[in-house]
């Protein structure tokens, strides 16, 4: 069994940009698992029933860069709210979290249900305000057309979803340790996950 590392939060807490800085830092692999409900979702929006969807998921499903848009991710949080679609992406999801050399996985569930015996567990959050607006600046800076309010209403719709399904509900393993990055710099963020990663290694 590798090292393991769950990084679970809602949108645009900063989940991504912790795991990569942490993956390298460790030389571990970094699993970005959202990337596989946006995957689906983007499926849906063409007409694939979800299910179907996620059973023939392949990897080169992830490499489309439409994916990071705002209706891939309503429609990602969509299908994620049905058990059959979760099961279908479970067997990959922890087989890369049992990878020799190590690994991180970040998304909702990966303390909770992906990998509940993950060797550190950080759950990251921030106010949703601040998340949209981190959103909003990512959004804006590729040309979408997406308003402020827009992006602000769409991170609580999801954040609502995610945290209020019967399925695997996004919230923080009872071991996790909790980041808030509001206030925080990407920089400090970063300091503050290796710390905790440290302490539970040493
Ligand atoms: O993966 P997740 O959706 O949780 O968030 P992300 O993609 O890592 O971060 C969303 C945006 O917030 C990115 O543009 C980051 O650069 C930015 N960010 C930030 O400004 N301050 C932080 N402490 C963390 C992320
Ligand atoms: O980058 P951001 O945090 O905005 O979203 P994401 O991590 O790409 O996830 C998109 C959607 O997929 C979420 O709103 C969840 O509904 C779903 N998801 C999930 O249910 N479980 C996961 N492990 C990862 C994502």
């Amino acid at each position: 069994m590798g090292f393991t590392i769950a990084i679970d939060g809602p949108a645009a807490a900063g989940k991504g940009t912790l795991s990569k800085a942490i993956a390298a830092h460790f030389g571990f692999a970094h699993l970005d698992t959202g990337l596989l409900y946006r995957a689906v979702g983007a499926k849906t929006l063409l007409g694939v029933e979800p299910i179907e969807a996620a059973l023939k998921l392949v990897a080169s499903d992830m490499d489309d860069t439409d994916l990071r848009s705002p209706e891939v991710a309503q429609a990602a949080s969509k299908v994620a709210v049905i058990p059959e679609v979760r099961a279908a992406l479970v067997d990959f999801q922890r087989a890369f979290g049992a990878r020799a050399g190590g690994a991180v996985l970040d998304g909702r569930d990966i303390g909770t249900v992906i990998c509940p015996d993950a060797k550190v567990k950080l759950y990251v959050t921030a106010s949703a305000e601040v998340r949209a607006e981190r959103r909003y600046l990512e959004l804006s800076a590729k040309g979408d057309a997406s308003t402020r309010e827009q992006v602000l209403a769409d991170v609580k719709a999801r954040d609502a979803r995610d945290m209020e399904r019967v399925e695997a509900p996004l919230k923080p393993a009872d071991d996790a340790v909790l980041i808030d990055t509001s206030e925080m710099s990407i920089e400090d963020a970063i300091a503050k996950a290796l710390a905790a990663i440290e302490a539970h290694t040493a």
